[in-house]
């Protein structure tokens, strides 16, 4: 096993007990959770009045606060509640908080049924929270109430070093320092005065020496004030420097977009529209162009794609980041058009059946996300998008926004002029904007040809039979059914198999992807030895469509700014001697410009938290991933890869 943070496992829940006052206890830590006579006063009292809210978070856009022990998440639910009866609409809230020991849903239900004065917002986080909750960070949109819940499932320092934002407020509430000491570490205080500014304000019970002396070492000025009801003290301390840690690496820095108004992006295939989606959800001007009339017409328009996460048979961050991706996707998508079918992945040789008995070894993952099933195993919350359903309802929603404009253009060439960007075709500037995203899958190479980037085009693609002209094993089975290709569920009488993967010559990567006659022939032989066979070869297709995948060494995404790679060059060049003691520069950012492309055969699973993370960068708000995985879909990890390695 690993000694990842985050290890991709189901976390273990909390040993919570009730007395028959129903006041609640920890089992794991032999304290007291909450007295339901008195627990809600006390909270708003020391969490939101230690931090002077709301009147802290009146004048703010964007507030955020970080919680360490989210326990029965009264103090979130408290907090929102204030913040529903306090702020604008043009407000934004971000609460995040730790959890080592998360209580599972029933759990939760039964400790927040005590409080019906706060049901309606209890509700919507009980509808919400993770069923099965694994180790990670868990991003839930409360979108009426302009507030964004980050879960971090796991043991708060290590959790927090994982996290890029910049916090307004704490409320440090782990049990009795006595209790549970690793949750008032110094480590942990080292590392909460490095996601604070000046001005950051913490609250908490305790007001025991050593938690005054951490803050104190970690640049906080503490204040001791009358604590709730007959407690004569409670502690509250204000950042008083701005502290940075210093990088020795910086490489893989994330970068704001400086002074940008308009928001244009280049491709609006699936990755380019849901960043739209995100960005007009955060209040900004966006301008989404394609050459298409519409969004999702060119790879990403295959009707029905599979939505399941992609395991590595070791801990990897590959692994982790796609099952990040994969919980984000289910909860971003509409039940309208994600169709959680479940995906049978069948075992029908001995080395498919090992790769399988180990995934399960490995991980210890809960029954909800994979499971044994006949021949194999059932990822029971994997399914399929409706793609079409999927790209109209989020256009029509979009066009109905005063923010969104949709323009059909070919964009040839971009040039950086006069602090804007223009976008040209046959040589004539047709748009300008101040921050730019290329989402444009394989073609983004013609439009920056000198950066440097090791994407490569695969050509794949899918066939549509009708079902009712196959064997009842096919036509009838309600889930994805995968081998080495996939066939889809019977969907209006139609299924679509899938799909080839076939290499590109040079010439022809920026062609419109042809299909090839024999494409029956070469997505029947996924197949070959399998029962499947002989019903696959007596269907007559009726179609086929092609598209492009773009794939990377490294099987992750691309995501991220363009920075200037002569300057990263001449900065990074001994970087392969592994000086440790020196300083290595901050790269530079090419003038608000991204890029989000290498979806690979995974990008209706990776888009919507692809576009959460570059909305999350460009707009400069707390990062919906981890720092790992961060630095794993930059874009700039080739050329610093590159510099170390070579001789
Ligand atoms: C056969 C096949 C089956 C697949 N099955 C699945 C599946 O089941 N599940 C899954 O998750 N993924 C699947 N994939 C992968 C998935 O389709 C891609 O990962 C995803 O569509 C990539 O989305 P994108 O937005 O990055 O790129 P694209 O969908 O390629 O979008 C790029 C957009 O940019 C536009 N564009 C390009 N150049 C310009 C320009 N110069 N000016 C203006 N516009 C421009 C194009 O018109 C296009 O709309 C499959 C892929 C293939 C080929
Ligand atoms: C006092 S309770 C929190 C109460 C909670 N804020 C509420 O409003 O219900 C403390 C919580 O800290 C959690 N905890 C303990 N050690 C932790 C650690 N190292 N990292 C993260 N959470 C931890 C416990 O499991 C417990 O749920």
């Amino acid at each position: 096993m690993t000694n990842h943070p985050f290890p991709i496992k189901q976390a273990n829940t909390l040993n919570i007990r009730f007395d028959d006052e129903n006041n609640a206890y920890s089992n794991n830590y032999s304290d007291i959770y909450f007295q339901p006579s008195i627990g809600l006063d006390e909270k708003t009292h020391v969490f939101l009045g230690g931090n002077n809210l709301p009147k802290k978070w009146l004048e703010e856009e964007n507030f955020t606060i970080v919680e360490t022990g989210f326990g029965t998440g009264l103090n979130f639910l408290l907090t929102l509640q204030k913040w529903n009866k306090t702020s604008t609409s043009d407000q934004h809230l971000h609460f995040i908080s730790c959890e080592l020991h998360p209580l599972n849903k029933q759990q939760l239900h039964m400790a927040l049924s005590q409080f019906p004065q706060l049901s309606q917002y209890s509700q919507l986080l009980i509808n919400n929270y993770p069923t099965n909750p694994l180790y990670g960070f868990h991003r839930l949109h409360f979108k009426t109430l302009n507030t964004t819940l980050t879960l971090i499932i796991g043991d708060a320092t290590q959790g927090l070093k994982q996290l890029n934002a910049k916090i307004d407020a704490w409320y440090l509430d782990g049990f009795a320092p006595s209790k549970n000491p690793d949750l008032w570490s110094e480590n942990l205080f080292k590392v909460i005065a490095n996601l604070s500014h000046q001005g950051t304000t913490v609250a908490t019970y305790t007001v025991a020496r050593k938690i005054r002396n951490n803050l104190e070492a970690a640049g906080f000025a503490i204040k001791k004030i009358k604590g709730f009801g007959q407690k004569r003290e409670m502690l509250t301390a204000t950042m008083t420097q701005e502290y940075k840690l210093i990088e020795k690496q910086p490489w893989a820095q994330t970068f704001k977009a400086k002074k940008a108004k308009i928001y244009t992006i280049i491709g609006a295939g699936i990755a380019g529209l849901t960043l739209a989606q995100k960005l007009c959800d955060a209040g900004k001007q966006v301008t989404l162009i394609d050459r298409q009339k519409q969004p999702c017409l060119e790879t990403s328009g295959n009707p029905q794609a599979m939505i399941m996460p992609s395991f590595t048979l070791n801990d990897s961050v590959e692994a982790r980041f796609y099952l990040s991706a994969f919980l984000y996707a289910i909860r971003h998508y509409s039940p309208k058009n994600y169709h959680d079918s479940g995906v049978y992945e069948l075992a029908f040789n001995d080395k498919q059946k090992q790769w399988q008995d180990k995934l399960l070894e490995n991980f210890y993952l809960p029954k909800s996300l994979v499971k044994k099933f006949q021949q194999g195993l059932l990822y029971p919350t994997a399914g399929w998008l409706d793609t079409q359903g999927h790209a109209k309802s989020v256009f029509e929603q979009l066009q109905q926004s005063p923010n969104f404009i949709y323009r059909q253009a070919e964009i040839n060439a971009i040039e950086h002029q006069s602090n804007l960007w223009q976008l040209k075709q046959d040589n004539a500037v047709i748009y300008t904007t101040d921050c730019l995203v290329l989402a444009n899958g394989i073609a983004l190479k013609k439009l920056l040809p000198n950066y440097e980037l090791p994407i490569t085009p695969k050509h794949g693609q899918i066939s549509y039979f009708k079902s009712n002209s196959t064997d009842k094993s096919i036509s009838d089975c309600p889930h994805i059914q995968l081998n080495k290709g996939y066939i889809t569920p019977n969907w209006n009488g139609e299924q679509t198999m899938g799909a080839t993967f076939d290499h590109i010559a040079e010439e022809n990567w920026f062609k419109t992807p042809l299909v090839n006659d024999d494409h029956w022939r070469r997505n029947t032989e996924l197949w070959k030895n399998t029962p499947y066979e002989q019903a696959l070869a007596k269907i007559t297709p009726d179609k086929s469509r092609a598209g492009i995948r773009v794939t990377t060494p490294d099987h992750l995404p691309i995501c991220g700014a363009v920075i200037d790679q002569q300057q990263f060059k001449a900065g990074y060049h001994d970087i392969k001697h592994g000086k440790t003691w020196k300083q290595y520069p901050q790269p530079q950012h090419n003038k608000n410009l991204y890029i989000l492309t290498g979806l690979g055969s995974r990008g209706f699973t990776s888009a919507p938290i692809l576009a959460e993370s570059l909305c999350n960068q460009i707009l400069g708000t707390t990062q919906v991933l981890t720092n790992e995985m961060q630095k794993a879909i930059n874009p700039n990890r080739f050329l610093f890869k590159n510099l170390k390695k070579s001789r």
